[in-house]
């Protein structure tokens, strides 16, 4: 049974001195631990954010990690940083693909630090608007799948906590999602991909989320559908009563597979 997780990717907004209060309302407001929820603050935040989670079940990310281990990178990240504030570390978000011009292979030695660190990775993936339109998404996703994902397998095996996002280009910060049968289908194509890679289970175990314009009134599209294990939440997770909304849905599927497992 695969876990149904929630992540919020707060990206460049809030100060420290706000992140604290704020991500201890969102706990508050969504106390359901059969869902995994994590949240992603910018990393001058994850201090006060992991301060203000502590005891509540809900788990701290960060936004980004550096591709290498230590030296002379002025302004990176490290994963050894990162460590004792952080346990997830999403890598390879789309924005970053287009503001800093991140390749497939630098994002897999980043799932490499991440793997050295014990950080558990949500790799993002996902295509752009004229790729999906010229039939091209599912070939766009696989392809950033494994080159990323080679440079992984080739140093160590298949990273078995791996996590991916789907994210549509097209639909982040949009207000336009992709529709639960589209996300379904590319699920799938991630397993299938994940599998070719080496991954256990043939990918069967791989949890899969979708993101783009996630908000309380559409996750239930994307909660629906068996393949999508959760969602990946920019804008909708700076919100509390929409992270209330949106982890409140994902229960409702956490419990569905609970009980499906239980009669099973
Ligand atoms: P929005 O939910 O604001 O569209 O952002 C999605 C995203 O990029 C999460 O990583």
């Amino acid at each position: 049974m695969r876990p149904v997780i929630i992540a919020g990717n707060w990206k460049m907004n809030g100060l420290p001195a706000e992140a604290g209060p704020l991500a201890a309302a969102i706990a508050a407001a969504m106390p359901h631990p059969d869902v995994v929820r994590v949240l992603c603050p910018p990393f001058v935040s994850l201090a006060a954010v992991d301060a203000a989670l502590a005891g509540t079940g809900v788990a701290v990310g960060a936004q980004d990690v550096h591709a290498e281990g230590a030296g002379a990178y002025t302004g990176g990240v490290s994963a050894a940083m990162l460590a004792g504030l952080a346990t997830w570390c999403i890598v390879g978000h789309s924005e970053r693909r287009r503001d800093q011009g991140e390749t497939d292979e630098l994002i897999g030695h980043k799932l490499l630090r991440c793997r050295e660190a014990g950080l558990r990775p949500i790799l993002c993936v996902g295509e752009q608007l004229a790729e999906r339109e010229a039939g091209q998404a599912e070939a766009t996703v696989q392809a950033q799948l494994a080159g990323a994902l080679r440079v992984v397998t080739a140093a160590g095996g298949f990273p078995d906590d791996l996590v991916v996002a789907y994210e549509p280009v097209w639909a982040i910060g949009t207000g336009r999602t992709a529709r639960g049968a589209d996300a379904s289908a590319m699920a799938d194509a991630i397993r299938v991909t994940a599998a070719a890679l080496g991954a256990p289970a043939d990918g069967s175990r791989l949890p899969v989320l979708y993101g783009g314009s996630v908000t309380s009134a559409s996750a239930g599209e994307f909660l629906a559908e068996p393949a999508i294990d959760g969602a990946l939440v920019g804008g909708a997770s700076l919100k509390v009563d929409e992270m209330a909304g949106i982890v409140a849905r994902a229960a409702v599927t956490a419990q569905a597979r609970l009980e499906a497992a239980g009669a099973a």
